[in-house]
């Protein structure tokens, strides 16, 4: 399932569980009366900002999508949307690149946890499946089904139904950030107020990054006769958001190809495009969405380089919405 496809770049620290990063007052978080500062700056301290208004913890941001072409779910109705990348995520890394997972155990809403442990290693904290209501019912019980409509038609997992994706998607990255911390909602906070800010900010972000059309503009499209270099789709994503995107590729690696092999290439790179991950910084809240773009840092994809090696299939027509 997409879960899976989540393959880590940089090793994840280890964290502990608790309700939140810095124990906040659930007071005076006024953030218009804030400095505006950009998150992994110098000033982006906790000591010296109040973390519900300047993103302390996980200040590199990365807005990912999936390429994907079935659901493996077709039969209950789970299907791609035509022509346009999906929503993976919004996930808080450190600046440095590497990440924690599963920050607030209180919050734990993913019914399949991957990796089953906090620091992914045998002796980390165990990270309980969850067994409750699906997360599209915080939504619905905020009466938000326009938007759980969108997410069903935007955010789609593989294997298992959407609902277990995007509640891992909170779980696993959302509560690692400062300024999704509950104290930050103040006295009259509503329970999973700040699970619906994360799908809507989620969504935000994913909404200025239309790969699927940046592509075309370049007229890179999905396509089961051609293929493409990575430099190419690299380098128009990277024209476009104005940093270069880290692109991940999933498959056989192209030393192992009929294509590689001819060419006795020695590119260990995967072939089949598959992700895209848009870093930036953020000034203030990530939820205002007022963000700078930045290079993906350390490496930059998983894909082949090698001349025309790369895959950008066609979805299955039976597996697009609406057929
Ligand atoms: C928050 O409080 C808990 C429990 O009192 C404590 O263990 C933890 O170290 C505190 N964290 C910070 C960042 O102050
Ligand atoms: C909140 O702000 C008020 C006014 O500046 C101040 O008097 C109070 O001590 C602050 N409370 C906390 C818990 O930070
Ligand atoms: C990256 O930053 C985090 C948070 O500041 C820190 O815990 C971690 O040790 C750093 N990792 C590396 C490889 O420097
Ligand atoms: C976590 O997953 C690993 C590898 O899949 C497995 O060996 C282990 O038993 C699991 N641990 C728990 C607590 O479920
Ligand atoms: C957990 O295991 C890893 C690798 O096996 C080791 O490096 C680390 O020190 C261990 N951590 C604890 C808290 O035991
Ligand atoms: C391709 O590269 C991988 C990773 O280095 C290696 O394990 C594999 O043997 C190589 N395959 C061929 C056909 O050379
Ligand atoms: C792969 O082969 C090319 C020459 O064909 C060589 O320049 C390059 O260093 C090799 N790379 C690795 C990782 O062996
Ligand atoms: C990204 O890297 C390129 C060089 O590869 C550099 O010219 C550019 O300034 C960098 N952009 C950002 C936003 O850091
Ligand atoms: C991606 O990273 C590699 C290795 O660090 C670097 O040589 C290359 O210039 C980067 N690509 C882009 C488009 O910035
Ligand atoms: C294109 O190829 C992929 C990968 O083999 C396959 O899943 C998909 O159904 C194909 N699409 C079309 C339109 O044939």
């Amino acid at each position: 399932m997409a879960l899976k496809k989540c393959v880590a770049l940089a090793v994840a620290v280890t964290t502990t569980a608790q309700a939140s990063l810095y124990n906040e007052t659930k007071v005076n978080h006024t953030c218009i009366l804030d400095p505006l500062v950009l998150s992994c700056s110098k000033q982006a301290q906790p000591n010296l900002v109040d973390t519900c208004c300047t993103e302390t913890y996980g200040g590199l941001l990365l807005s990912t999508q999936f390429w994907s072409t079935y659901t493996g779910l077709e039969d209950q109705g789970q299907k791609l949307p035509a022509d346009t990348w999906t929503l993976h995520g919004l996930w808080p890394d450190f600046c440095n690149g590497s990440y924690t997972q599963y920050c607030d155990l209180t919050r734990q809403y993913d019914p399949t946890p991957s990796p089953n442990t906090t620091n992914g290693l045998p002796n980390g904290t165990v990270v309980p499946p969850y067994k409750g209501p699906n997360v599209g019912t915080f939504v619905s019980n905020f009466g938000r089904l326009d938007l759980l409509n969108w997410m069903n038609t935007y955010w789609i997992n593989q294997g298992a139904p959407n609902s277990d994706f995007w509640g891992h998607e909170f779980s696993k990255h959302a509560t690692c950030y400062s300024t999704f911390d509950l104290p930050c909602y103040g006295p009259n906070y509503v329970e999973h107020q700040e699970v619906i800010e994360f799908f809507e900010t989620a969504i935000k972000y994913y909404r200025r990054l239309p790969t699927w059309s940046w592509l075309k503009e370049a007229n890179i499209t999905p396509s089961n006769s051609t293929t493409y270099t990575l430099g190419d789709i690299q380098g128009q994503l990277a024209k476009k958001f104005k940093a270069t995107p880290y692109v991940g590729c999933s498959g056989p690696r192209y030393n192992e190809t009929e294509q590689g092999m001819k060419a006795k290439s020695n590119d260990t790179g995967r072939t089949v495009v598959s992700e895209v991950w848009y870093y930036m910084h953020a000034y203030g809240r990530p939820q205002e969405g007022n963000t700078v773009p930045v290079n993906a840092t350390g490496s930059n994809t998983s894909c082949a380089k090698a001349k025309g090696a790369l895959h950008y299939y066609e979805v299955t027509p039976s597996s697009v919405q609406g057929s």
